[in-house]
């Protein structure tokens, strides 16, 4: 990698936020395979890639279903695209490490969404009502378990966090 790749990479972890707020303008296909591509190639262990996707669109009346399932209704309802990432039972090898490489996924399509000028952020509340979003999607809750739901869309206002200093982070100083 060159210097200046280096630095793009490094830039936009560092410059990533969630974003929680979208235009009307649609997410086209090819962003889209574009993120969902970036996500398979993340690590996993024995690279046994247990991680399936689900893609949800601004037409498709699913969204609404979703919006209703979580506390964060405004994001989901108003996004451009929505990602729901899960893992396939049948391919998990190990809870802890399958539920690590489906972070790298979605840390993955965020740093990917965040270089290609859209917005987006990991949706984990959902979580809390994962029976409904695995009927409203039609899948069975033997064969997935649901890991997140990643809003995306047209930025429409920037997102804004903070983190810790990384010495209140080291257990011993370097
Ligand atoms: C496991 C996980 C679950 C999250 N769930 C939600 C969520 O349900 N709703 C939301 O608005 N943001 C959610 N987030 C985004 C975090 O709030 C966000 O990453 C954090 O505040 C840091 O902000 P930044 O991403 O802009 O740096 C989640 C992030 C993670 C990693």
């Amino acid at each position: 990698m060159t210097t200046t790749a280096a630095a793009a990479v490094l830039a936009a972890i560092r410059e990533r936020r969630s974003v929680r707020k979208y235009t009307a303008e649609p997410v086209g296909r090819e962003e889209l395979l574009a993120v969902l591509d970036a996500g398979r190639w993340a690590p996993s262990g024995k690279n046994n890639q247990p991680w399936r996707f689900l893609v949800v669109t601004a037409g498709d009346p699913r969204r609404e279903t979703l919006a209703g399932l979580t506390t964060y209704r405004p994001i989901v309802a108003s996004a451009g695209a929505l990602i729901v990432v899960l893992l396939d039972k049948s391919v998990m090898y190990n809870q802890v490490k399958d539920h690590q490489s489906a972070g790298a996924v979605i840390q993955n399509m965020l740093l990917a969404a965040h270089a290609m000028g859209l917005g987006a952020v990991w949706l984990g509340e959902i979580l809390n009502r994962e029976p409904e979003v695995l009927a409203a999607l039609g899948l069975s809750p033997a064969a997935y378990e649901l890991m997140a739901v990643i809003a995306l869309g047209r930025p429409a206002a920037a997102g804004a966090s903070s983190r810790k200093p990384l010495e209140d982070l080291m257990l011993e100083p370097i």
